[in-house]
Formats: C-alpha cells, sequence, structure tokens
C-alpha cells in the first residue's frame, strides 16, 4: 500500500522547473515573487495535486482493512436468537413426546420440524429421508442379582452391578444357576462348562466385548458377568454390540452384567458350588429410523462439503444442548444462506443423523450406504444423488452451547493417515476464527465418538467445534477459558435439565458463527482439494 509520501516524484515529474528550483529547493526572499510569476502554474499543479490526492484517497481506502463485519458477513448475518427459537420448538416437541427427542419418542417430530423449515424458507436443495434400523435399549425396572448359598448376598445395583446397555433381547429371571469361571473368552476351546451355568468372565485385551458375550451365549451361557478391573470403582455402563452394528447383525440374548473387582472376586471364590438368581429388565426393540438430508443444488459436485448433526436425544432428556444446539445452528446456517442469497462455489449437503445417541448409527449408515454400497431394503427407492468420492469434506456440530463451556476445536492430527491432513487444514480454518476474534479456544481430540468418525474412518477429512460434555473443568482451563472450576462443562449432559435453559447463549453464539465461518469459507474455497492436500494456502 502507497502513502502520500511516495507520491512526491510523481508531482516533481509533472514540471521539471518545479523540481530544479521549486520553494522546497530555497530559502530565499524571492520565494514570494517566484510564486507570483508561477501562479498559473501553481493553480493547475494544485489541481493535479488535488486530483491526484482525491484518487489516491480513493484507491488507499478501498486497500485499508475494512471492518470485520464487512469481510465476513455471513457471520453476522447469522442470528443467535433464531436457533434459540428452534430449540424452544425442539423442547416442545421433547415435551409432547415423554420429554425425549430419542428414536423412539420425538426424533420423526424433530425432522418433520427441519424438513418444514427448509420448504418454509425455500432452500435450494433435494431433501431425502434415509430409512434405516436401529436397536434401542430400554430398562424399565431395575434389575436384582443375588449370591446364593451358604453366603447370600444381596448385591446392590449401580454400586455392585449393572445390566450392560443391548445386554439382553428381553427381559429374563435366572433362579439359582450356577456359576462357571472363564479365563479367555476370545477362544472357543474349554468352555463346554459354561453351558446352561453363568459365566463369570474377566474381559479380554484380545478381541471386542461383544465378541466374548456372544461366545459365552454362543456356548450356552444363560447370562455373562464381566468383572471389572481394580481401577475402576464402579461397574460399566458400556455398550455389549457391535460397534458398527447394522441390520441383520447380532445382539445379545441372554442378559450381560458388569460387575466391580470385589464383586468378581466374591464370584470367583465361591465359583465352582455357587449359584446365583438374577432378574433384568432390560430389552431390545428394532425401531425404524432416518437421517435427513439436504443435498443443495448449486456448486461443484465433486467438492461436496457435508454439514452434519445429530437431531435425536438420548431417551433419558429432551436434548437441548446435546445436540439439539449442533442441529439448529447447522438448520440456521442454512436458512441464513438462503435468505442473503448464497451461491456456494462446492456444492453444499445438510445431514441431520438419526441415533447418533445409539451408537452413531445414522452417520455410519449414511457412510456404509455411499463408501460401500451397502444396500437395505429402503436404499434403492432413496437415492441421493450423491457419490461417496464426491465428498471433499465433513464439519460436525454437536454441543455448541454448553452451560460451562470451553470452545473445543477437534485436533485434525488424531484423524487417519488418509484423512490428516484435510483434518489438520480444516482445524486451521477454525483456529482463524478464534484467533481473529481474540476468543480463547482449546484443541481437544477427535477420538471421542461423534458423527465426524464414519467419515475420517473412510478417508474424508473431518473437524468441528464443541463446546463439552460431562467432564470436569479444571483450575487451568477456568483460568483461560472462566466459567467455575471443578463442575462439568454441561452438569445436564444426557439429563432431564437439558432444556433451553441450559442453553449458554454466548457460547451458542461464539460457537454458531465458527461454524458458518468454516461453513461459508469452505464452501466458497476455490481448489479446495489442492488446499485440504496442503498444496495451496486457502483461497476464495
Ligand atoms: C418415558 O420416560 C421415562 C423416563 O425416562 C421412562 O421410564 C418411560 O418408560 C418412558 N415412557 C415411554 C412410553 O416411553
Ligand atoms: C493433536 O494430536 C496429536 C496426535 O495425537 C498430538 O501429538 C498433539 O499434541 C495434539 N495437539 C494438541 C494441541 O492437543
Ligand atoms: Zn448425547
Amino acid at each position: 500500500m502507497s502513502t502520500p509520501a511516495d507520491n512526491t516524484p510523481l508531482l516533481h515529474s509533472t514540471s521539471d522547473e518545479a523540481r530544479d528550483d521549486g520553494p522546497w529547493a530555497s530559502e530565499t526572499p524571492g520565494i514570494a515573487a517566484w510564486w507570483g510569476s508561477r501562479s498559473r502554474d501553481a493553480v493547475s499543479l494544485f489541481t493535479i495535486l488535488l486530483l491526484l490526492g482525491v484518487g489516491l484517497g480513493i484507491w488507499v481506502y478501498g486497500t485499508l482493512p475494512t471492518s470485520d463485519q464487512d469481510e465476513h458477513p455471513h457471520e453476522y448475518a447469522l442470528h443467535t436468537q433464531n436457533i434459540l427459537t428452534h430449540l424452544d420448538h425442539l423442547l416442545d416437541i421433547a415435551r409432547a413426546h415423554n420429554n425425549s427427542r430419542s428414536v423412539t419418542n420425538g426424533h420423526a417430530a424433530s425432522a418433520q420440524y427441519v424438513i418444514g423449515k427448509l420448504r418454509e424458507h425455500k432452500v435450494d436443495c433435494d431433501v431425502h429421508v434415509q430409512r434405516f434400523v436401529s436397536p434401542v435399549w430400554t430398562q424399565d425396572a431395575e434389575p436384582r442379582f443375588e449370591l446364593r448359598g451358604a453366603v447370600g448376598v444381596e448385591f446392590l445395583h449401580a454400586t455392585d452391578f449393572r445390566v450392560m446397555r443391548y445386554g439382553g433381547s428381553e427381559p429374563a429371571s435366572l433362579r439359582d444357576v450356577g456359576l462357571a469361571t472363564v479365563e479367555d473368552a476370545c477362544t472357543a476351546e474349554a468352555h463346554d462348562k459354561v453351558a446352561g451355568r453363568v459365566a463369570v468372565v474377566r474381559p479380554s485385551g484380545k478381541c471386542p466385548l461383544f465378541e466374548q458375550a456372544f461366545l459365552m451365549e454362543q456356548m450356552g451361557a444363560r447370562a455373562v458377568v464381566f468383572v471389572r478391573s481394580a481401577r475402576y470403582r464402579v461397574p460399566s455402563n458400556a455398550r455389549v454390540r457391535l460397534v458398527d452394528w447394522k441390520e441383520g447383525d447380532p445382539l445379545m440374548s441372554v442378559p450381560v452384567l458388569s460387575v466391580t473387582h470385589s464383586v468378581g472376586q466374591v464370584l470367583r471364590s465361591t465359583a465352582e458350588g455357587g449359584r446365583v438368581s438374577i432378574e433384568t429388565h432390560g430389552r431390545i426393540e428394532l425401531a425404524q429410523t432416518f437421517n435427513v438430508v439436504c443435498v443443495g443444488r448449486q456448486g461443484a459436485e465433486g467438492d461436496t462439503v457435508v454439514v452434519g448433526a445429530h437431531l435425536d436425544s438420548v431417551a433419558g432428556g429432551p436434548g437441548i444442548n446435546d445436540n439439539g444446539s449442533g442441529a439448529m445452528s447447522a438448520l440456521e446456517i442454512l436458512l441464513t444462506l438462503t435468505r442473503i442469497g448464497y451461491r456456494p462455489r462446492n456444492r453444499l449437503v445438510f445431514a441431520w443423523w438419526g441415533a447418533e445417541e445409539d451408537g452413531l448409527l445414522g452417520s455410519r449408515h449414511f457412510a456404509r450406504v455411499l463408501a460401500h454400497g451397502w444396500r437395505n431394503r429402503w436404499s434403492d427407492a432413496e437415492r441421493l444423488g450423491l457419490r461417496w468420492h464426491d465428498i471433499a469434506l465433513n464439519l460436525n456440530f454437536d454441543m455448541l452451547a454448553s452451560p460451562n463451556y470451553i470452545a473445543l476445536v477437534h485436533n485434525g492430527t488424531d484423524a487417519p493417515r488418509d484423512a490428516r491432513a484435510g483434518s489438520q487444514r480444516i482445524q486451521r480454518v477454525f483456529e482463524d476464527y478464534f484467533v481473529r476474534h481474540d476468543y480463547p479456544y482449546k484443541v481437544t481430540d477427535m477420538l471421542a465418538g461423534s458423527d465426524f468418525l464414519p467419515f475420517v474412518d473412510n478417508g474424508v477429512p473431518a473437524g468441528g467445534v464443541l463446546t463439552g460434555a460431562g467432564e470436569i473443568k479444571s483450575i487451568e482451563d477456568r483460568i483461560e477459558h472462566g466459567g467455575l472450576a471443578d463442575a462439568p462443562l454441561d452438569t445436564c449432559y444426557h439429563r432431564d435439565c437439558d432444556t433451553v435453559l441450559n442453553i449458554n447463549l454466548v457460547a451458542l453464539h461464539k460457537m454458531s458463527k465458527a461454524a458458518m465461518y468454516a461453513v461459508s469459507t469452505l464452501s466458497a474455497a476455490t481448489d479446495l482439494r489442492d488446499f485440504l492436500a496442503g498444496k495451496t494456502e486457502l483461497r476464495l
């Protein structure tokens, strides 16, 4: 950029004489005479100078950094208030569906709300639903677990033992069944002894938990009890199910319990003579659910940006922060882009995943169908007009408004090798936003399961922001990010108090705009693939 001082040679060149003996060349008293004799020249010189000055001024003004609002209009066009209005509607939906928006409660009504908004605002995209089957685990009464014999012990639910999620397809009642201890439940050998008994198993690292439980069931065990290592004080509430479950895959029929280390010791010491009674009330239902996918009609198909958020909640709460905040921010971003007439260079696809809380089933289904050609009974009728290799990247928005939030950006270096370089680039786009606004932020791992996993696992770079769930804020984080130390980032995580009152407005404001910045920037980038490969800088 030029400064006015650089301009003087230009002025000199307008008159050789002025350069040779102009007023700045001498301090003689003759200056007034000189000025008088040159006054006509001077007037024209003055005019030229004035014109140049005005022109220069306009040019300089044009090159000066403009306001943040001028440079990032999309961010400013997004109104947090509108996201809150959507969240109010989601809360109403939850209230009308047993205070939940889970697969079997208010998910379908939430999806209707999203589709209604897309239609009402005439968003330029083809709206698809993509159906799939999700196993849904419920447990409507407390289980009982008792050791019988010379020493009778009634164990305490949640303290001594738990029924693991998806551990049993039907309620069960076992009375006085013998025990069998198993050292390695990954191999079928020498397990004949479990037939007709309750298998007490120390989980092995050699194969997945589900495989161990399922093998015991196949060998005739009437229940499986996993003994936790001494490191844990409480029994596990994990899922006993194939991580990547799809329709047709097996599920556990017999009950699966987790017990603490000390309960395990009691069971093992009495194993040969011990008998137990078990009463469970868990069941697995197969429910139909779906993703809502809005495939944009503008922009380069080969450089598609998929923006995703999950729309379901857990069964035990309305899920307004988790993850209504991400899903409704994504909705409002799309409605805002439509309102301001944004035309993406790269195609935008918005996806609201179903059954995330049951193990990312919606996004896994999407990847399985598109990346691996998997078909269920609906897929042929539900073609999305989208090919996996057209997807350049995925942005995922989960919880964006945790009350005791930290602004978190996913660490692209954690992504598998095929998706790493691109995920690092996406991370940097988010970081640019926080740096520009001088907001504190923290890089967090990408391992914590959310809907970007099926993308990075299939070679598509991904990234996103979030504000934290049940983890406790450290004193260091409190100093850097504010809020309350020694308290969870979201006290209402997966609880019935996750309502609109649980939304942190400052967090929602910052994070939804971070999301908007990334969506508008990456969908406007030229040579998006080269940028993601680290070959070029970001160019709009
Ligand atoms: C309603 O929610 C409560 C609490 O989560 C649960 O115990 C009950 O089974 C649910 N009822 C239905 C019909 O889903
Ligand atoms: C990101 O992840 C990589 C690999 O796991 C790790 O080495 C690095 O320290 C992480 N960065 C931050 C800022 O946490
Ligand atoms: Zn959740």
